[in-house]
């Protein structure tokens, strides 16, 4: 005997993102604004004056990646039963994108799943993590191994916060940004060459065509069957990098950049861009002081942890290489010699 659920039933998850000062809101619900003490001291009570709800509580979590664990998730929950909250209840995401990704799998997992809005407040956030619902957290195992799909109902990106932001985690949402326009949008990385993301029109021009990007990528490819794959460009040799360097030397955008130029020597050594492309790039990275060189200490192990990498199998490596400017191909057949000379550029002889 079978039983069968009918369950394919087309749930409309769509969602506006405002690049633009936060509206004047009010929430007939109960809500938590999930932060950490230093976005809380910068820009609560900016936010405090915009917001408002029928019950409004503050929830702080540590800041810092090495905080993105289940121990903050728990401190999240726990408030959340302390104060009763109920499947209408909604959660504020108020921080970068260590926030922003652990509100997103607190509200997916509470009562399972309730309603969370993105109010990123670092340049990676505004441009890529707020932006199409990957929530998770880290574990001993690695980063963002655990999570959930779970797309917030609005994503506010308020500019004004960007004042307080360190030029370093400037720069590393820089990488991402390049990242976009690199893989998708030939234009716009013209754009960023002959601009200064330092003006604000043009930091929020960069803004909105990061995002226009990345929700086009995400409108056709929600839970990464394929072509959101592309937004790991760079994030290959990236991961790697920052695993050796125990994710304490560089932000993860500063590893991105050093990845989309080894990336690029990739796709240079096997025809997809030109050497004058690639350079373009690279100038463009180190116009925001990115750094765009690693020393590789023992390239096979360097090989090696590319299969600790989500695309990989237990025999491929599959690398995100662009197609000249503007596009983006997958290969996941890239002969192992081939990558061990180009990783010999980066060798300690
Ligand atoms: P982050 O959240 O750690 O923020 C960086 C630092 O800036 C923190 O110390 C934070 O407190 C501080 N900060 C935040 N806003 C500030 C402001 N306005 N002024 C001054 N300081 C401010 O790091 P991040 O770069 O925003 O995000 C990185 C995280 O995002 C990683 O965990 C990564 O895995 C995740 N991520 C997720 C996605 C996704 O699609 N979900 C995409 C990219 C990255
Ligand atoms: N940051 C990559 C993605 O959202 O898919």
């Amino acid at each position: 005997m079978q039983v069968n659920i009918p369950l394919k039933k087309t749930i409309d998850n769509s969602y506006d993102i405002t690049i633009d000062t936060i509206p004047e809101t009010y929430f007939d619900t109960k809500v938590a604004i999930v932060t950490n003490p230093k976005v809380a001291g910068l820009h609560l009570g900016y936010l405090l004056s915009k917001i408002s709800a029928k019950e409004l509580y503050i929830i702080t979590v540590p800041d810092g990646e090495e905080y993105k664990n289940q121990d903050s998730i728990n401190t999240i929950l726990e408030s959340l039963f302390n104060h009763r909250f109920n499947r209408k209840s909604m959660l504020i995401a108020f921080g970068g994108g260590v926030i922003g990704d652990m509100t997103g799998y607190a509200a997916s997992i509470y009562q399972r799943g309730i309603d969370f809005v993105q109010i990123p407040t670092t340049l990676l956030s505004q441009v890529d993590a707020s932006v199409g619902g990957k929530t998770g957290m880290n574990n001993s195992y690695g980063k963002n191994l655990i999570g959930a799909f779970h797309q917030p109902k609005a994503v506010y990106i308020d500019p004004y916060f960007l004042k307080t932001l360190p030029s370093r985690e400037f720069g590393a949402g820089v990488a991402e940004v390049v990242k976009m326009a690199v893989t998708f949008n030939s234009d716009f990385f013209d754009y960023l060459e002959s601009a200064d993301l330092r003006d604000e029109k043009v930091l929020q021009e960069a803004i909105k065509q990061a995002v226009q990007t990345k929700a086009g990528v995400v409108a056709q490819d929600e839970k990464e069957h394929g072509l959101r794959a592309a937004l790991n460009y760079g994030h290959t040799f990236g991961h790697v990098i920052e695993n050796e360097t125990a994710y304490k030397k560089y932000l993860h955008g500063e590893a991105v950049a050093i990845g989309m130029v080894m990336a690029n020597e990739m796709a240079v050594t096997t025809g997809r861009m030109t050497e004058n492309e690639a350079l373009r790039v690279k100038r463009v990275l180190e116009k925001y002081a990115l750094p765009t060189s690693y020393k590789i200490a023992n390239i096979e192990s360097f090989y090696e942890t590319f299969f600790l990498d989500k695309k990989s199998s237990d025999t491929n490596v599959t690398f995100i290489l662009p197609l000249h400017i503007g596009g983006v191909e997958m290969p996941d057949d890239i002969d192992r010699e081939l990558v061990l000379k180009v990783l010999q550029n980066h060798g300690v002889s």
